[in-house]
């Protein structure tokens, strides 16, 4: 798909990987409407020129608002690219919340708005469906309930490719590695936002099923091979 000219819908796009792909998929000539939560964050993505969403999508409210905005404008490209990777640990029952909210974010509400936008998206000649997961997708590590929400989202993303095919509506799972973002604060490897981007908008062009992006292509490679390996390898790195 050529950006130009197409009205994305990218949320979590006032920061990290979704802010470089916003600045990457408007230099190729989309408009890209932006979610955000943070006021500070909304309001510098505002005077760069963007027009930005500021919701809490894990409020039914913010979910709402989000969804009234892609109505309105009409959406050729959904990208749901916001989670959040902390809050859970299976030993603390009083984090069990911070697991419904991650579930919420990272994987309800991009099946919510799929839904939402899919009959309009649906009858045009070309459209697109970016869901963002991780390499954690494909073999966990221990932060277990993040894992379970880019495994699922993974598995829908496949569905859904099933279930629209013959319709103009293309599903592309992007899975980054270690990104160098505020989520990661791992001290090893980590690619620069702006090249994890620039792959996935590759791929976006490409019309591509999946983005398997840096190390999560050595990932693939060692899974077909050894899926007990490529977990153990996922755990202790
Ligand atoms: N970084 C990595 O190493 C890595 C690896 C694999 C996959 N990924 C995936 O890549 C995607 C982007 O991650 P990132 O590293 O770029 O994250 P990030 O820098 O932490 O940015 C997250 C974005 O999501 C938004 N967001 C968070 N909670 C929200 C909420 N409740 N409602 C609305 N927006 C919300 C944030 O907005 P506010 O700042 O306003 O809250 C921000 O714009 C995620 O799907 C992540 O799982 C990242």
């Amino acid at each position: 798909m050529d950006p130009k000219g197409k009205t994305v819908l990218l949320t979590g796009g006032t920061d990290g990987i979704g802010k470089e792909l916003a600045m990457q998929l408007r230099e190729r000539g989309a408009a890209v409407l932006i979610v955000g939560r943070d006021a500070e964050r909304c309001e510098a993505m505002r005077s760069l020129g963007f027009e930005v969403t500021q919701a809490d999508l894990v409020d039914r409210a913010g979910l709402d608002a989000v969804v009234a905005v892609g109505r309105a404008r009409g959406v050729d490209v959904l990208v749901n690219n916001a989670a959040v990777y902390d809050g859970y640990d299976p030993d603390d029952p009083a984090t069990i919340d911070a697991a419904d909210r991650l579930l919420t974010l990272n994987l309800l509400r991009p099946i919510a708005l799929t839904t939402a936008l899919l009959p309009q998206m649906r009858r045009l000649p070309e459209a697109m469906v970016v869901n963002v997961t991780s390499g954690l997708a494909i073999a966990p590590n221990d932060h277990s309930v993040y894992c379970a929400s880019k495994s699922g989202l993974r598995a829908y993303s496949m569905s859904l490719r099933h279930h629209l095919r013959g319709t103009g509506v293309h599903v592309l799972e992007a899975l980054p590695p270690n990104v160098a973002t505020r989520m990661n604060t791992s001290t090893g490897k980590r690619m620069a936002p702006q090249e994890c981007a620039r792959q996935i908008l590759r791929a976006m062009v490409c019309g591509a099923d999946e983005a398997n992006i840096g190390m999560v292509k050595v990932l693939r490679a060692i899974y077909s091979v050894s899926p007990a390996l490529a977990r153990r390898v996922m755990r202790d790195s």
